[in-house]
């Protein structure tokens, strides 16, 4: 058997400092010790800590595989800490997503969002994770469907024979718990006709067609209905593999050029525009945003990150370029266009999203007195 890498991206939102703005450093911290400690014990091998707005990310790269209750354990144990340490220092909603108390071996369906991908390492296996804070799965459906089976996008579709067979892709229906795989180009309009409901369909796998290398691995899951929270709607991360027969990390890129819509922002209950930053951005405040996504990149090696001599992992901050600030544009002025709407859809959700927030009690309260018209 050919020894095998896994990529883990786990994130939580633990607490944050002034309001759901950002994870500050002592958090940040706390994470960065645990990993490193588990690093010298052997469990993983190489890892990166980073948040996205309120959400602290677990990049870790082991040998272990996926749903591994050792990884999941040190993921749920770091997350646990990290809250602690949000109490004692009163920080916003400390420990928000850890929804479950006792850990029983995956922490998938106890809060935290999970990607996992294993693959067998190719000659060089170039990797970029994407993260987003203030949206759900559904905001990647469009960027997968570009970056997979647009050929206006990804110029290897047209050009590099190793695509010529196109993807696979899994579709999730979150709302009946189900899924269905879906080849492109051949059924490209059905693939469309579903992941365009963004709110009920997400892509959460990808395979390349003509030998199922996987590709792609988003973190939904089916939904799940944990402490009253609908946990779908979580913020989302993805992780891609790319060049060699795959989309080239420009191509993975090239739908970040222009913002669009996604579900979320302020309270998880508006349409707002997605703006790509580096790290130094991701961090939410306009009306709690808007969107922030970030991508980053690195080369898997001998079950790593590939590392400086020093052993620090390198990692690519590929929003953070000039080439995306036509798209963080694009954000503010689609941002100022939609709330002068205010309250109004389609700037704010329809009624159906709405079951999950607090406008419930407010029709609650005022159920008796509704008169017959
Ligand atoms: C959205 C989000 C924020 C909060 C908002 C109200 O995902 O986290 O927009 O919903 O700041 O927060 P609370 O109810 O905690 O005051
Ligand atoms: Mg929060
Ligand atoms: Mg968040």
């Amino acid at each position: 058997m050919p020894k095998k890498t896994t990529v883990s991206l786990i994130k939580c939102d633990v607490g944050s400092l002034a309001g759901h703005h950002v994870v500050p450093k002592p958090l940040l911290d706390v994470a960065e010790k645990n990993l490193k400690a588990m690093k010298e014990e052997g469990l993983i091998n190489s890892y990166y800590v980073f948040n996205v707005g309120d959400d602290l990310q677990l990049l870790m790269v082991h040998e272990k595989g996926e749903s591994n209750p050792e990884v999941h354990k040190l993921a749920w144990d770091t997350f646990r800490d990290a809250a602690d340490k949000a109490l004692e220092l009163k920080l916003y909603g400390a420990g928000q997503d850890l929804l479950k108390t006792a850990f029983s071996g995956n922490i998938r369906g106890m809060g935290p969002g999970v990607a996992e991908m294993e693959i067998e390492e190719r000659g060089s296996d170039p990797i970029v994770v994407f993260a987003a804070d203030k949206t759900s799965g559904g905001a990647f459906n469009l960027p997968i469907f570009r970056i997979f089976a647009d050929p206006m996008n990804t110029a290897g579709l047209v050009i590099d024979p190793n695509m010529a067979g196109g993807f696979k892709f899994e579709v999730l229906d979150t709302i009946e718990n189900k899924s269905v795989v879906l080849k492109c180009p051949e059924e490209m309009y059905e693939l469309i006709a579903l992941i365009g409901t963004v709110q009920r369909y997400m892509v959460s796998r990808v395979w390349r067609a003509r030998d199922d290398l996987i590709c792609a691995v988003g973190s939904v899951t089916r939904l799940s209905q944990i402490a009253g929270k609908y946990v779908g709607k979580d913020d989302p991360v993805m992780i891609i593999r790319a060049q060699h027969g795959l989309p080239a990390v420009g191509e993975i890129l090239a739908p970040f050029m222009h913002s669009y819509l996604v579900e979320g922002w302020m309270r998880g209950s508006h349409w707002g525009p997605i703006m790509p930053v580096g790290l130094k951005d991701a961090k939410c405040t306009l009306f709690d945003g808007p969107p922030r996504i970030v991508a980053l990149g690195f080369q898997v090696a001998n079950g790593k990150i590939a590392s400086t001599d020093d052993g620090k992992p390198m990692i690519a901050d590929l929003f953070d370029d000039p080439a995306f600030a036509l798209a963080r544009k694009e954000a503010l002025e689609y941002a100022s266009m939609l709330r002068r709407m205010g309250e109004f859809e389609p700037a704010r959700l329809g009624p159906e999203e709405m079951e999950y927030t607090t406008l419930q009690q407010i029709l609650e309260r005022l159920k008796g007195r509704f008169k017959p018209a």
